[in-house]
């Protein structure tokens, strides 16, 4: 059982700010991950809770007490790593026993805990070998054996997954959430991956530069991302972002690209958008929410194809992505799979005028609406 509370942390290596001021509440038993991009202080945050660096301010604060001061093997946390450190010469069973052996637990209870951790991760078979003689699957499944055998209050993962294969990434990723399920334990859990992110997470905590950029629930933070950072990090392919302009059209307001292809407004969200009248904006749209006239979804009448000239097809079995240019910018479109369209063919594009995000250019903020 662990509730964490985070407030005002800062940690710096010599001038390089890794953490400029976290503000963070873990409840009891969530899944909580950790994304940005590599380098914003991911694995510096993490550590700071396991007690593996020290910290310049602020308090970590696990179950009301705060752990500032205390020693990592007093905090009572498991920790999982990108490289899982097996030690080389014990075998399966008495890697995963070791954090026990060290604390002196009894022959039998040992027994016990090291099968039931075994039964969960599926490797009961693989007690006798060494690590070297097991895959690298197998191997992160006994560094993760090794974390919950232990019974600690918190599990860390940093990066558990990023050494192994696309295939097995996607089994063991649906494995570590189940053995969340199973034991309810507080989970952090880092990653740069946003697909690992968005499946795993109760909550995701997206970091950029030290700082958090915005938190919540994975739908939450797509659906309703506040920053075009946030926008641009979840879903892929990558929601397009093309510069536009809100002017009047004929009968309300549009983003204007040039002469022939403008956007009518949903007139539902026109009030929101109205004092940015005659300014530019950054429309933000998905590939999945823009389509091909004649593609199954009717048309609603406020809808005005655009045209655009398809320059790249990528199709991946089930779903095709075709490319355009549009003022100046490379957008994304996500077809049917059968879409044979080639390069320098002219379609018409439907834009789900209900799912665009508008952004601030100055702040890149998403404008409330
Ligand atoms: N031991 C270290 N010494 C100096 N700089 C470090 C050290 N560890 C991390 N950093 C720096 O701190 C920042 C955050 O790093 P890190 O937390 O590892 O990022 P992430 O895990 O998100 O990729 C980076 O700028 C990184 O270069
Ligand atoms: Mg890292």
């Amino acid at each position: 059982m662990a509730r964490l509370e985070i407030r005002g942390l800062r940690k710096s290596y010599g001038k390089v700010e890794a953490l400029k001021g976290i503000d963070l509440d873990i409840a009891d038993g969530e899944f909580c991950v950790f994304v940005g991009p590599s380098g914003c202080g991911k694995s510096t945050l993490l550590r700071t809770i396991a007690g593996l660096e020290d910290i310049n301010a602020g308090t970590i604060d696990i179950d009301g007490e705060v752990v500032n001061n205390l020693r990592p093997r007093d905090r009572n946390i498991a920790m999982v790593f990108q490289n899982y450190a097996l030690y080389p010469y014990l075998n399966v069973y008495e890697n995963i026993a070791f954090g026990l052996r060290a604390r002196k637990v009894p022959d039998a209870e040992v027994k016990v805990r090291v099968g039931n951790a075994a039964e969960m991760l599926g490797i009961s078979g693989l007690l006798d070998r060494t690590p070297r003689q097991l895959s690298g699957g197998q191997r992160q499944r006994v560094a993760i054996g090794r974390a919950v055998v232990r019974d600690a209050r918190l599990f860390l993962f940093d990066e558990p997954l990023s050494n192994l294969d696309a295939q097995l990434r996607d089994g063991m990723r649906a494995e570590i959430k189940r053995l969340h399920q199973e034991i309810g334990k507080t989970t952090i859990y880092v990653t740069h991956d946003q697909i690992e992110a968005m499946t795993l997470a109760d909550r995701i905590v997206l970091l950029r530069d030290g700082l958090i950029e915005q938190q919540g629930a994975p739908l939450d933070l797509f659906e309703r991302p506040a920053t075009r950072f946030v926008a641009g990090f979840l879903g892929s392919p990558q929601m397009n972002f093309v510069e536009t302009k809100l002017e009047q059209a004929d009968d309300g307001l549009a983003l204007v690209f040039d002469q022939d292809r403008k956007l009518p407004l949903d007139p539902t969200r026109v009030p929101a958008f109205d004092k940015w009248r005659g300014r530019d904006v950054i429309l933000g749209i998905r590939p999945e929410h823009m389509s091909r006239s004649g593609d199954g979804a009717s048309r609603k009448p406020a809808e005005t194809p655009l045209n655009v000239l398809v320059d790249l097809v990528q199709p991946t079995g089930t779903r095709t992505y075709a490319q355009f240019r549009l003022n100046g910018t490379e957008i994304t479109v996500e077809l049917p799979s059968h879409t044979v369209e080639r390069p320098g063919t002219t379609i018409e594009i439907l834009v789900d005028m209900s799912r665009i995000i508008l952004v601030d250019p100055e702040t890149q903020r998403v404008i409330p609406g």
